[in-house]
């Protein structure tokens, strides 16, 4: 490990240059450019996320579709949260949080889904939180120490998407053998 700096007047001096980048100083050990790449791929992913589950909100039916459409929306909702900090880091981090609509599927790691079936929309929403997941893990382990912030967000969502992706399973096992075939 590295010595710690202490001398107070470094700190200060260092702390005046390039005042116009923020909260970025020349402790932040991490590529730059390359995390608000993948802030933005994550931010398309959670976009991607939302609309998926409005999609399987709004259009699921039959008989147990309500405590399933329930917990659609209430995903719904947290990926938008999720969307919201990841935007808020990237502006943090000097960056632009990209919301162009023409580029979101091919930038995002999970897909969007149209299905119509109960049981569909459930498997397809649970594969989609397991590649959050996956990307996630990833991510966390990649930020180590060199940005503890932007990890710390990542682990944040990470705890939620392997949550949502509990409910998802709880709610597969739940539904009768007749519908999951
Ligand atoms: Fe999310
Ligand atoms: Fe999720």
């Amino acid at each position: 490990m590295a010595e710690f700096l202490t001398d107070i007047k470094e700190i200060r001096a260092r702390a005046r240059q390039e005042i116009d980048k923020g909260p970025i100083t020349s402790a932040y050990g991490a590529d730059l450019p390359r995390v608000i790449q993948v802030c933005n791929e994550a931010l398309a992913t959670e976009l991607v996320c939302v609309l998926r589950y409005k999609r399987h909100y709004y259009t699921a039916s039959g008989i147990y579709a309500e405590p399933v459409a329930a917990e659609f929306l209430e995903h719904a909702a947290e990926e938008q949260e999720h969307a919201d900090r990841l935007a808020r880091r990237i502006v943090q981090l000097g960056g632009e949080p990209d919301f162009n609509p023409d580029t979101l599927t091919t930038r995002s790691h999970a897909e969007y889904d149209a299905s119509l079936d109960l049981v569909e929309m459930i498997k397809e929403d649970l594969v989609a939180e397991r590649v959050a997941i996956a990307s996630y893990t990833e991510i966390v382990q990649w930020l180590g120490d060199d940005d503890v912030t932007t990890r710390r967000v990542f682990e944040d969502l990470l705890a939620q998407e392997e949550e949502h992706a509990d409910d998802l399973k709880g709610l597969l096992d739940k539904l009768p053998d007749a519908l999951r075939r």
